[in-house]
């Protein structure tokens, strides 16, 4: 399909409600998630939502393999999550750095819900109901933030701890995005 380009930090669009989707298994949506795979795998993300792409749909995707972002992370086999709803399990959280697709070059450091249970669909409309903790209970709640209108650094308590990768891990070799 296409690589779309991914709208950044101060376009209007990222701070609307998504819209619940209604039909699942239509053409519309198999594209937008061709659309959104292809975005997200161009520039090495772990994860997209919808409307960063411009489509104001409760839709996201999250994906880690061996990621160059992310050396530590977690695998999580890639899952296509529709009209999510998280769950906090107890009131644990953890902090650890975050970037995003729409804030290419920064990272931030974010307090995150260490367990969570999340529920939603595939774009089948089959139901997916999963308990997770960590790293993946973190890229769930940055993702699903996303259809809320929240970007991550309105979550940074502490605003020392956001800037640009390159700075703050200056013997990394993290990539400009
Ligand atoms: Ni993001």
């Amino acid at each position: 399909m296409t690589i779309k380009s991914v709208l950044r930090m101060g376009d209007a669009q990222l701070l609307n409600i998504a819209e619940p989707v209604v039909h699942f298994g239509t053409e519309e949506l198999r594209c937008l998630l061709a659309d959104m795979r292809d975005t997200m795998q161009a520039l090495n993300g772990v994860g997209l939502a919808a409307p960063q792409i411009g489509v104001p749909l409760r839709v996201v995707i999250f994906s880690v393999q061996a990621n160059t972002r992310y050396p530590d992370a977690e695998v999580i086999s890639e899952t296509v999550l529709i009209n999510p709803v998280i769950t906090l399990l107890d009131d644990l959280r953890n902090e650890d750095w975050e970037g995003c697709l729409s804030l290419p070059g920064l990272r931030g450091r974010v307090a995150r819900h260490t367990h969570i249970r999340y529920q939603g669909f595939d774009e089948q409309g089959i139901a997916i109901d999963r308990i997770v903790s960590g790293f993946h209970a973190r890229v769930v709640q940055h993702e699903c933030d996303h259809l809320d209108g929240i970007l991550y650094p309105l979550r940074i308590t502490d605003l020392r701890q956001f800037g640009f990768g390159k700075e703050l891990f200056p013997d990394s070799n993290i990539n400009d995005d």
